[in-house]
């Protein structure tokens, strides 16, 4: 059997039998930003985002991206992000285009307005939200009435890590098997943990001088730490939903902690090397480690990028603030945001 483009397997697959020009003139839609608490670090097969292992992660709550559509007579999508107009060919501006080229007629327009609740300074992912909320508005705007197990996977065709970004609370999101990705969707868990604490600690605003699609391209063909990855990565997966599943914070912030640094040391072993961290996100890991040697036990996450995710529980936040006074708390699970 031929293998089919990913525009194909949309059009022909995913949104068979379903309108593939607007039902409506405008729509609007929110997702959460999300923080893998064991990470997506290497693809099996790019053009349709394959991971080459499951992941899990915890959404951010009032941290994420509301988007409006409109359609306009125009030549080109307009792409808004806070308010400002991105030229075309900018990063975000051209992946949405790309994306929206996988299921929209040439003659179809979008004005895209996307708001970030983010600090842009903190370096977050909103690539995820950002597709996370877009596959949602595009749901309605072309009223596909699709599942979120479906709109996972169109999400993904995004960015890998916004086939997470659809719901609140604990997502997990399994590799599949399937070449076209029809299995590698993700799906909430039903635990939740009012108790758990994200805290976002920007060190560094520096830009990011790698993305996240260059990085684990280089990572999986030059390092030789990668070859031990893909075994951790399933193992910490499987220990932290037993750890949510249990509700033993110490192993899962334990297991998230090492998930990040072993997937931070895979980077580092690439060629040319690739180090996310600046020297304030050393200096405030080592206050981390202090913090825990005091007894006050909090755990971090990193991303591809310099700052630091931490893991904490109520009771330690007061201890958690004194310390990080910048530091900006999430609950992930006492949220208002609904859709
Ligand atoms: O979805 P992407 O291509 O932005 O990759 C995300 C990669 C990490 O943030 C480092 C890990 C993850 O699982 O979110």
């Amino acid at each position: 059997m031929t293998k089919l483009t990913p525009a194909q397997w949309v059009q022909d697959e995913l949104l068979a039998g379903r309108h593939l020009r607007p039902q409506v003139e405008q729509t609007t839609a929110y997702a959460p930003a999300n923080i893998a608490l064991s990470k997506y670090w290497g693809k099996r097969e790019a053009s349709y985002n394959l991971p080459v292992t499951g992941s899990l992660s915890v959404s951010l709550d009032d941290h994420g991206t509301h988007t409006q559509l409109c359609v306009i007579d125009a030549p080109e999508h307009q792409v808004y992000l806070n308010g400002e107009q991105l030229a075309p060919d900018s990063g975000f501006a051209a992946k949405l285009a790309t994306w929206l080229g996988l299921f929209t007629p040439a003659d179809v327009k979008l004005r895209i307005d996307t708001r970030n609740s983010i600090p842009t300074a903190a370096g977050l992912a909103s690539s995820a939200s950002g597709f996370g909320a877009m596959s949602l508005a595009c749901n309605a705007l072309f009223g596909w009435q699709l599942d979120y197990t479906s709109l996972s996977a169109l999400a993904r065709l995004g960015s890998g890590s916004a086939s997470r970004s659809l719901w609140h609370g604990f997502v997990k999101w399994q590799a599949g098997e399937a070449s076209n990705g029809h299995d590698s969707v993700a799906y909430v868990l039903p635990e939740r943990w009012p108790q758990l604490r994200v805290g976002i600690l920007t060190v560094s605003s520096a830009s990011k001088a790698v993305s996240s699609r260059e990085g684990m391209g280089r990572t999986v063909n030059t390092s030789k730490l990668y070859e031990q990855w893909p075994a951790q990565a399933n193992a910490d997966l499987a220990t932290i939903e037993q750890a949510i599943m249990a509700g033993d914070f110490t192993r899962m912030g334990e297991t998230a902690e090492h998930n990040a640094m072993s997937m931070h040391a895979t980077m580092v072993a690439a060629w040319p090397p690739l180090v996310y961290w600046q020297p304030e996100s050393v200096a405030a890991m080592q206050k981390v480690w202090q913090l825990r040697k005091e007894g006050v036990e909090v755990y971090l996450t990193m991303d591809a990028g310099p700052n630091l995710k931490l893991l904490f529980e109520a009771h330690n936040e007061a201890k958690v603030q004194a310390t990080f006074p910048q530091v900006d708390v999430i609950r992930p699970f006492t949220s208002q945001v609904h859709e």
